[in-house]
């Protein structure tokens, strides 16, 4: 059976990170084999396209430059490691995928939906996550878990609150318009009742894979 794709997402600071690593434990503790991974990155080339794109230093590239970037790192990170690894059964639980561009580039940066239509289907390839989650948070909440992290901001994370307020209501927007495979949860619960919820849609989407192989 091909692995389950799972991505985990929203704006900055949503706990996102916390909850994936969460389920990953979960997951290979009851004996699946999983890989986590993260975008922009995953591969060492990923990697690299990953640190021009948030370096604070590059501070005058263009959100035609940032998207292209995304894109070029989706391209390497789906062919080298997510598609090879759900051909081998493997579960992926990702750190962002395309809803992340919808949401950034084209909410918060106001670049035409057909335009990402059209550079995700080159970069994605034909991989479509199963299921994605989106931690929604307020942007005040967002702005507080931020700032009590000790790390400097990078290019992204020190962006507006306007931008912010932008890319969190697309986030809703895209999983009003697609509720079968993105999940909105409340990122302001407990970790640990918010993972619950995360773990319990997880096995949900198992089994139901299960059944439509029978
Ligand atoms: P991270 O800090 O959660 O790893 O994400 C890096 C930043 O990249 C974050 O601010 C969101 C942004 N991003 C986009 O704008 N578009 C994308 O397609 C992806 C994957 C991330």
């Amino acid at each position: 059976m091909r692995g389950l794709f799972i991505v985990f997402d929203g704006i900055d600071g949503c706990g996102k990170s916390t909850q994936l690593d969460r389920s990953a434990e979960l997951l290979k503790r009851d004996g699946y084999s999983v890989i986590t991974t993260r975008e922009p990155g995953g591969t060492v080339i990923s990697e690299k396209i990953r640190s021009i794109i948030l370096s604070p230093d590059n501070r005058e590239m263009t959100c035609e430059c940032e998207l292209l970037l995304y894109a070029a790192a989706r391209a390497q990170h789906v062919r080298e490691k997510i598609a090879p690894a759900l051909k081998q059964g493997v579960m992926v639980l990702c750190d962002r995928f395309d809803c992340a561009t919808f949401a950034y580039q084209g909410f918060g940066r106001n670049i035409p939906f057909s335009l990402l239509e059209a550079i995700n289907t080159i970069a994605a390839g034909g991989v479509q996550p199963d299921l994605t989650f989106i931690f929604d948070i307020t942007v005040d909440a967002a702005f507080k878990r931020l700032n009590a992290m000790e790390k400097l901001p990078d290019r992204l994370e020190s962006g507006s609150r306007e931008f912010f307020s932008r890319v969190a209501e697309g986030y809703r927007t895209l999983a009003h318009r697609n509720p079968e495979k993105i999940v909105l949860l409340n990122g302001e619960l407990p970790v640990e009742k918010l993972g619950d919820k995360v773990f319990k849609k997880i096995i949900e989407a198992i089994k139901l894979k299960l059944q439509q192989m029978i």
